[in-house]
């Protein structure tokens, strides 16, 4: 049951917050990544499921729009940091993914190489590409894949947010394909509710049957 709390001002402006800060986050994604988030391997990424029950796409722009967060909470302690690298970093980060069965022979060299073809695809995509998001991309599978740990604060924020947002795509799914933990629970629990009931009603036709013979 709802109590007063969710009625009262605070609630309201912590909720007016929230919704800012979303669009906010929107922004800066599409200020700073706008030409990547328009390019055809975004398009693409949205077709190759990613940690089992999401996608590419979706897990990029979770990656993206956490290191955002996490930036915006860092800026609030007054430690300088650098939000279109991280856009930049963030969005390329896992593209040279895309295609992972033909490129790859094993999921290991995957691990191990998506990085620097993710580099390459980044480098088609931003002309002006920075150093420093070359080292974003390069090093986020850290500590996994015999990376090398992240040199800058941006880099850790991505690699950071790529952690939790892997976590986050195996619980929650995707939004298209309508997957995840929590779908796949109540898909199970249907079933059973459903086999419960069949055995339920066939015990109870037994039953009237039964009773029926027995009036005869
Ligand atoms: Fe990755
Ligand atoms: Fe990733």
């Amino acid at each position: 049951m709802r109590n007063l709390y969710y009625e009262s001002t605070i609630y309201r402006q912590i909720k007016e917050k929230r919704s800012n800060r979303k669009a906010r986050i929107a922004s800066d994604i599409e200020l700073y990544g706008g030409d990547i988030l328009a390019s055809e391997e975004i398009k693409e990424a949205y077709d190759q499921t990613h940690h089992l029950w999401s996608t590419v796409g979706e897990h990029t722009l979770r990656v993206t729009a956490t290191s955002v967060m996490i930036c915006y909470a860092l800026k609030k302690l007054n430690i300088k940091v650098n939000i279109p690298v991280v856009v930049v970093g963030a969005l390329c980060h896992d593209l040279g993914i895309l295609g992972r069965d033909s490129k790859f022979e094993s999921n290991k060299e995957c691990s191990h190489e998506h990085p620097k073809e993710s580099v390459k695809v980044a480098k088609e995509l931003v002309p002006d590409l920075s150093d420093k998001s070359v080292d974003i991309i390069e090093r986020h599978m850290w500590p996994a894949g015999g990376s090398q740990a992240p040199n800058s604060l941006e880099g850790m924020i991505v690699s950071s947010a790529d952690k939790y947002s892997a976590v986050k795509d195996l619980v929650k799914g995707s939004d298209i394909n309508n997957t995840g933990v929590k779908n796949y629970a109540h898909e199970k629990a249907d079933n059973v509710k459903e086999k419960v009931n069949d055995r339920v009603n066939q015990i109870r036709d037994r039953r009237n049957e039964r009773q029926l013979e027995r009036k005869k």
